[in-house]
C-alpha cells in the first residue's frame, strides 16, 4: 500500500461518518473489472457481492464505459422537466417492455430509498388514504418515510420515531410450521390471519392505501416465501382495494433469474420500486406504475433535479442491451441452480451451516451455533475474514448478520463459483477447526 493510502485509510475516522464506512469488509481497492475487484494491497479478489447486487453485467463492462463516455461527449445533466432528452424515453419505453402487466409509465429518481419515498406518496396520493402496511423484516431504505415500513433491524430506526402512520405484519416464515403441514398452506393461514387481525384491532382496511414489501426479502436474510403466500397479499389487497407495492430494488435487474421477482413469482404489483442493478452502478432508479395511475398523480406532487441524470439513462439502457446479448437470465437460473448443488454438498460437512435460500442468484447462506442452531453472526464475520484472506468477498444479510450473502454477477462463470466455494469450504473449515480447538483445551 502506497504511503498517500496508508495515510488516507488511517485517517479515515474522522473524514468518513462511521455509519458508512464501517460496513464489512471495507476492502481498499484500485480497480474493477468483470467479477473481480484489485486491492489496494495488489491482491485480485472474486467478488461475490457485486458492490450489494448492481453491478449485475460485471464491474465495468466494456460497453457500459463506451455508453458513459459517450454519453458525457453530449448531455451530463437534466434536469428532466427543464430540459428534455431521448435517453430518458428511450430507456422508459425499454423497461415498460419488459416490466410486467401494466408497468409502464416511469418517475425516475437516484436510489432505491428515493424510489420508495416516491412509491408511497404516489399509492397515499392516488387513493387519499393514510396508512401502510409492510412486513417485518423487510428493507425499504434509509430515508424516513423508507425507514418507516423498514424493520429489518431496530438499530436503523433507533431514536427516529418513523412516522408516516405504518402498521407491520410478519413475513412468510415456514420454519413456524408445525412438522406434517404444509409449510405454504401454513403461512398463508397466518397471513390472513394476520390481516385480520390488524383490520379488526387497529385499523380498517379502507384507510389503508398500500401494502409494501419485498418479494423475496433481501437485508433481513435471504427469505424465499412460497409463490401461494404473494398470490394471497395480491388477493388481500384487492379484496379491499388497496395498492401493492413491490419493492424491487434488490430482487430487480435478473436477479432472480427473471427481469423482475414479479415474474418470478407470477404476482405482478401495482407499483414497483426499482434502482441497483438499473444503471450498472451510476445512481438511478424509479418509481413505476401503469400511466392510468401516474396520470393522477398531478404536475408539482413529486419532482427532482437530478433523478433520471442523461449519462445513468444511458448506460440503463447499455445495461439492457448487455444483459439481453449475454443471456444473463438464462446465466443466472443456471449459475444459480449450480452454486445451490454444490452449496447442499458444502452443507453436508459443515455443521455451522443452518440452511441454504436461493432464488437465481440470490443465495443465502445461514450461519448457527452447531450446539444450539441459533443464529451466530459474530462466526459469520470470522468466516467471511477468512474467505476475504483468501480472495472472495462475500456480503452479510439478516436480523443479526447470521446469513452469507452470495449475489455475484450476473456473468459469473461454474469455474469462478467453483472458486469462490472451494474458498468458502476451506474458510469455513478453518472456522470450525478453531471452535474445536477452543473446546478441546
Ligand atoms: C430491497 C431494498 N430496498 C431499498 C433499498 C435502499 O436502496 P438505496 O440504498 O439505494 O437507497 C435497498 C438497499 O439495499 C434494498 O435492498
Amino acid at each position: 500500500m502506497g504511503k498517500n493510502w496508508e495515510h488516507l485509510i488511517k485517517n479515515m475516522p474522522n473524514r468518513l461518518a462511521p455509519s458508512m464506512a464501517k460496513d464489512h469488509p471495507n476492502l481498499p481497492v484500485v480497480k474493477e473489472e468483470g467479477c473481480y475487484y484489485y486491492g489496494v494491497d495488489g491482491k485480485k479478489y472474486l467478488d461475490f457481492t457485486s458492490g450489494i447486487a448492481v453491478t449485475n453485467v460485471g464491474h465495468r463492462h466494456p460497453k457500459i464505459v463506451q455508453a458513459i463516455k459517450d454519453a458525457a461527449d453530449g448531455l451530463m445533466h437534466g434536469p428532466s422537466g427543464v430540459i428534455m432528452y431521448e435517453s430518458i424515453l428511450r430507456l422508459a419505453d425499454e423497461l415498460a417492455e419488459i416490466l410486467p402487466g401494466e408497468l409502464d409509465c416511469f418517475f425516475f429518481a437516484n436510489s432505491g430509498a428515493e424510489a420508495i419515498e416516491g412509491s408511497i406518496k404516489l399509492a397515499k396520493y392516488v387513493t387519499k388514504r393514510p396508512y401502510v402496511i409492510s412486513f417485518t423484516g423487510c428493507f425499504h431504505g434509509r430515508s424516513l418515510g423508507a425507514l418507516s415500513v423498514t424493520t429489518s433491524k431496530s438499530k436503523y430506526r433507533k431514536f427516529m420515531q418513523p412516522s408516516g402512520l405504518t402498521y407491520q405484519i410478519p413475513y412468510a416464515n415456514v420454519k413456524e410450521c408445525p412438522q406434517g403441514k404444509d409449510p405454504e398452506a401454513f403461512v398463508i393461514e397466518k397471513l390472513e390471519k394476520d390481516f385480520a387481525s390488524l383490520f379488526s384491532h387497529q385499523v380498517t382496511p379502507e384507510e389503508v392505501a398500500c401494502v409494501i414489501l419485498e418479494p423475496v426479502l433481501g437485508e433481513g436474510g435471504y427469505i424465499v416465501p412460497p409463490k401461494g403466500w404473494l398470490k394471497r397479499v395480491r388477493e388481500i389487497c384487492d379484496r379491499h382495494n388497496i395498492l401493492l407495492i413491490f419493492d424491487e430494488v434488490q430482487t430487480g435487474f435478473g436477479r432472480t433469474g427473471e427481469w423482475f421477482a414479479a415474474q418470478t413469482f407470477d404476482v405482478t404489483p401495482d407499483i414497483m420500486a426499482i434502482a441497483k442493478g438499473i444503471a450498472s452502478g451510476l445512481p438511478l432508479s424509479a418509481t413505476v406504475a401503469s400511466s392510468d395511475l401516474m396520470k393522477q398523480w398531478p404536475l408539482g406532487s413529486h419532482g427532482t433535479t437530478f433523478g433520471g441524470n442523461p449519462i445513468a439513462c444511458s448506460v440503463g439502457l447499455a445495461t439492457l442491451e448487455v444483459m439481453k446479448e449475454e443471456n444473463l437470465l438464462q446465466n443466472t437460473r443456471n449459475m444459480g441452480k449450480y452454486a445451490v448443488e454444490q452449496l447442499e454438498r458444502i452443507k453436508e460437512r459443515h455443521s455451522v451451516i443452518g440452511s441454504i435460500r436461493a432464488v437465481g442468484l440470490m443465495i443465502g447462506i445461514e450461519i448457527v451455533d452447531p450446539k444450539t442452531g441459533d443464529p451466530d453472526g459474530k462466526a459469520l464475520l470470522k468466516i467471511l475474514d477468512l474467505a476475504l484472506e483468501k480472495g472472495v468477498l462475500f456480503y452479510l444479510c439478516g436480523n443479526h448478520s447470521e446469513v452469507i450473502r452470495m449475489i455475484p454477477p450476473l456473468i459469473v462463470t461454474k469455474e469462478q463459483i467453483d472458486e469462490g466455494l472451494k474458498i468458502l469450504d476451506e474458510a469455513l473449515s478453518e472456522y470450525e477447526a478453531t471452535i474445536m480447538n477452543l473446546v478441546e483445551n
